[in-house]
């Protein structure tokens, strides 16, 4: 009985520490320019937990359900083939899920605006990122914008076991649940 109650306990605890979840895609762009290191060092500055770490050849079907909400806009098409590299011969990004207080917002906060020449110099984006002159965002990484697309993208890119820890916002079973064949 005893142990049951230590281990709740502790379950309860690591849950209060993990706080938010967010999930970090680190895009085709960055990766081809050999800018990695750079964004990892500068989301350490966030002194979050990274409690998930992969690698990812991206379909066309896992970055169409990413950007669902963006199926109407004219820039959808390039923008599924830049996350899925093609217009930078790179297979691959690497996908991370960072947890702690306040997780998303700071995040959102070190990688700066959407568009890489409107935001601030001293962000990644700002600092890293840049407009093409097709007029594609090349903007170095993905960040979750609120817990509820936290939620839904760290479920479309993880599976439960992938993670350290149990997320507590995770625990309304979105986890798991993810289009058939996207990850
Ligand atoms: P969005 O979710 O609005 O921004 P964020 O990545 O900051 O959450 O847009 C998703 C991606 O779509 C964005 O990273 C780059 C691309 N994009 C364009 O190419 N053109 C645009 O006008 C916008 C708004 C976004």
């Amino acid at each position: 009985m005893k142990r049951r109650r230590g281990s709740a306990n502790e379950a309860s605890r690591l849950a209060k520490r993990a706080g938010q979840a967010t999930l970090v895609l680190i895009k085709p762009d960055a990766i081809q320019r050999g800018l990695t290191g750079h964004v990892l060092a500068r989301l350490d500055e966030a002194r979050l937990s990274m409690i998930g770490a992969k690698i990812v050849r991206v379909t066309r079907a896992l970055a169409e359900e990413h950007y669902d909400a963006l199926r109407d806009k004219p820039f959808f098409p390039d923008l599924i083939r830049h996350l899925c590299g093609e217009l930078h011969g790179v297979d691959h990004v690497l996908a991370f899920v960072y947890a702690g207080p306040g997780a998303i917002a700071k995040v959102r906060q070190l990688a700066g605006a959407t568009n890489p020449e409107a935001a601030e110099p001293a962000s990644i984006r700002g600092a890293f990122g840049r407009m093409t002159t097709g007029g594609i965002m090349e903007n170095v990484l993905h960040a979750s914008s609120d817990e509820q697309e936290a939620v839904r993208e760290i479920a479309l890119w993880f599976r439960p076991e992938e993670l350290l820890r149990p997320v507590p916002f995770l625990t309304s079973g979105a986890v798991g649940r993810s289009p058939k064949g996207t990850r």
